[in-house]
Order: structure tokens, then sequence, then C-alpha cells
């Protein structure tokens, strides 16, 4: 990190378990960005949005890990992009700086604190950026009691094997000013982690990216409950063979991202499905499957009635790329946050469901047509607080924080 500061970069990603599928995946799409802009940002919902965060190729990036690697070992490793796509960004990529994640024996004050010194680090070297958290932790078992934890001072004091690794990279950005965005379907979102972003005038977002099957599922079943189909069952298979495929393996690690995946069904239909059998009939099951590696397949049977009761169905068959589809969504997110920063709005920000199986904050739009419109009227908002019309306490951050 004894670098020359630079100057010309709008945004800094931060990466909490940047050596992953998805970090990796991210870190070659930054660099691809900087030299062949065309490769990455038609594939980016924001690229017209928010012209005041500068240039999308203005992005740099860092962060923790607990792998060894370096990120050429980690992007081989994952096998994502075939070598050919990231190789001629490799000296960018090697000039991207990684910390050690924080030892978890550590109480969370400690690993805090470590966080801190080095998010301070990336500060020197990106003056100018906007910081953005962007939490990419493998899934985990959540906590047991989180009510436990209703200060943000009865967390600091915990060792941090009691908790979710997850908490302290959050308490680290928010403490010091950084939007958070979580990516996982780890519970970051505690009341007292969303008090303290409201009280600090950062916005957090999560969790659980939508990328892939649950996207298009609620694509479907928003358009099956606007015809007036009703329901009846609908049956989800993944496959996938990635670190995370082989993680939601242990049963404890896949519950969360289990109940994310199945509640919203029911929640965007207004019925729990499977009603007339007395037992829910919406279905989720994840498999890891080696073979696949990142190239994730999945399946849906959705079993639907018309009038008269009269059965029919319907099949979706996605042969997708994990990181490939999740890479853009944290780019996206990031510059949301920035922007939503910028324009002084702060704490959960539930408008930000489309991104989110399970969006923070409360009454989250539903609905694939009610997630697009809150999208919407984000945007208006955060141009009208650009434009001087919001909230004059609120809007005081300014991009240099
Ligand atoms: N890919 C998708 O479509 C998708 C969709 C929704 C959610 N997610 C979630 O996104 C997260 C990241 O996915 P991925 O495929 O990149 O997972 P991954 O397992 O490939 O990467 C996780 C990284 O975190 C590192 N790590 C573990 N503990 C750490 C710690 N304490 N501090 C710092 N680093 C640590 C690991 O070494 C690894 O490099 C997972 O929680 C996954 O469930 C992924």
């Amino acid at each position: 990190m004894d670098r020359p500061s630079d100057s010309s970069t709008d945004l800094l990603l931060l990466l909490a378990g940047a050596k992953g599928a998805i970090g990796t995946t991210l870190a070659a799409a930054v660099a691809a960005m900087q030299e062949n802009p065309k490769l990455v940002l038609p594939g980016l919902t924001t690229a017209d949005k928010f012209h005041f965060l500068g240039d999308c190729p203005s992005v740099a990036m860092a962060g923790w890990d607990l792998s060894a690697d370096d990120i050429i070992g980690a992007l081989s490793r994952h096998g994502v992009l075939p070598e050919g796509m990231w190789q001629p960004y490799a000296s960018r990529l090697m000039q991207i700086p990684f910390f050690n994640s924080p030892d978890a024996a550590l109480c969370v004050a400690d690993q805090v604190n470590q966080l801190q010194a080095d998010i301070q680090r990336c500060r020197e070297r990106y003056p100018d950026a906007r910081p953005v958290m962007i939490n990419l932790l493998p899934a985990t078992r959540d906590i047991a009691d989180p009510t436990r934890f209703a200060t943000v001072d009865q967390l600091l004091g915990e060792p941090g094997a009691g908790t979710l690794p997850d908490l302290a990279y959050a308490i680290a950005a928010i403490d010091a000013g950084i939007p958070v965005v979580n990516f996982t379907p780890n519970t970051v979102e505690l009341p007292a982690i969303c008090n303290l972003a409201s009280t600090k005038g950062v916005p957090i977002a999560g969790r659980d990216g939508k990328t892939g099957q649950t996207y298009f599922k609620v694509v479907l079943a928003s358009a099956l409950k606007a015809r007036g189909l009703y329901v009846d069952g609908w049956y989800s298979l993944n496959i996938l063979g990635n670190a995370d495929g082989l993680n939601l393996m242990d049963p404890d690690h896949a519950c969360g991202k289990l109940n994310n995946k199945t509640h919203l069904l029911d929640d965007i239909l207004g019925y729990p499905v499977g009603e007339r059998h007395g037992q829910s009939t919406h279905k989720v099951h994840i498999d890891y499957f080696p073979p696949r590696g990142d190239a994730k397949e999945a399946w849906d049977v959705i079993d639907i009635t018309g009038i008269f009761g009269m059965p029919m169905s319907l099949r979706l068959n996605l042969q997708g790329r994990d990181s490939i589809l999740a890479a853009p969504m944290a780019l996206d997110l990031a510059r949301w946050a920035a922007a939503l920063h910028t324009a002084g709005i702060a704490g959960p920000v539930p408008e930000l469901g489309f991104f989110f199986k399970k969006p923070v904050g409360g009454h989250a739009p539903l609905t694939f047509e009610g997630q697009l419109a809150a999208l919407d009227d984000l945007e208006s908002r955060i141009a009208s607080h650009m434009n001087g019309d919001g909230d004059t306490q609120t809007c005081a951050v300014s991009k240099r924080h």
C-alpha cells in the first residue's frame, strides 16, 4: 500500500471476501472497464445514471480475505472466467490492495480497529474516491439470539467467534461514514447496526443478492398474479459447483438462503402456496454439483390453475453463471449506495428491493413492477436532493465525507 495517492478514482469498492468467486470476477470487471469498457458497461443498470458520481470506469477496488492466494491464483482457482479474459489486465489486477481478514479470536472492537486502520490506508491512496463496503463473505449460521445485541457497544464487547464475521466489517464501515451493501444471506441488518447507519448518515442495503432463479421467480410470480392465475405449487431446484454451493450443503449455512428464496413467493401472491393441500407446495432445493463450477443451472416447475380450477403448468430452465450475474449487480449497488450517500439519504433502503431476496427496512416493494417503480422513485429522490430540493439536514454529506 506504500504507493502514491490516486486522485482520479471516483468510486472505491471495499470488499469483504474479495478473493471469492464474486470478488475476483468484480476485480476482473473493474480492471477490464479501464481498457475495454464495452465488455462491462452494457451489463450495468446504472451506466446512464448518477453522472455526479463520475465515470463508471473510474472505479478502484481493495479488500479483505482469509485466503493467502494472490488475485491471479484466486481467479484461476474459481475458474469463472477463462484465463484469456483476465490475462490482458493482470498487471492492473496485481495492483489491487488486499488486507488480511481480522482474527476471529479477537473481540469485535479489536477487529473493527484493524479494519478501520486498513480503511484509512485506502482513503490515503484514493483521497477523492467515494468508498462503499460490499459484504461478500460466505453464507453462515445465523446468530442464535440477536436480541442480545440491542446496542453496538454490546456487539463490540463480544468475542468475534460469538457473532457473524460480517458484523465487524459493517460496523467498521458505517462508523467510518461508509455505506454498506450486504450481498450475502447473513443477517447483518440488526436494529443496532441500522440505527448506527442512520446516526452516521450512511445508507445500508441488503440482503442476499437476487441474481438468477429468484429474480425470474419474482418476475413470473408478479406476472401470474397480474393475470389472476392461481399458483398451486412451485418446485425449484438449483445445482451449482462453486465454493458457495459447497458451503450451502451445510444445512445451518443454507437456512437463511432457503428462507429468503422461499418466503417471497407467498408475499408476492398474497396467499400461502399450497393452502388447499394443507402444507406449503413451494419447495426450494440447492444441490452442490462439482462438474458445473460457477455455471449454475436451475429448474422451476410451476403448477397453476385458471377458471374452473383447470390445471396448467409452466417450466423454466436457467443455465446461468453465478458470478457473472452477481458481479455487475454488486457494482450497480455500490453506485446506488454512493449516490444515496452523496444525496444525504441514510439508513436501511427497502427501495433497493429489486436487487435483493430479502430487502432490509419496512414496506419493501414485493412485486416486480413495484420494485421497478420504487427504483424510479428513489432515483427521483436522489435527483431532488442533489438539486437542493431535499431535506437540508440530511443533504449535507459532501463528496469528501
Ligand atoms: N453468486 C450469486 O449469485 C449469489 C447470489 C446471492 C448471494 N450470494 C452470496 O454472496 C456471497 C459471496 O459469494 P461467492 O460465490 O463469492 O462466495 P465464495 O465462497 O467464493 O467467496 C467468499 C470469500 O470470503 C472469504 N472469507 C471467508 N471468511 C472471511 C473473513 N472472515 N474475512 C474475509 N474474507 C473471508 C473466503 O476466503 C472467500 O474467498 C455468499 O454469501 C453467497 O451466498 C451469491
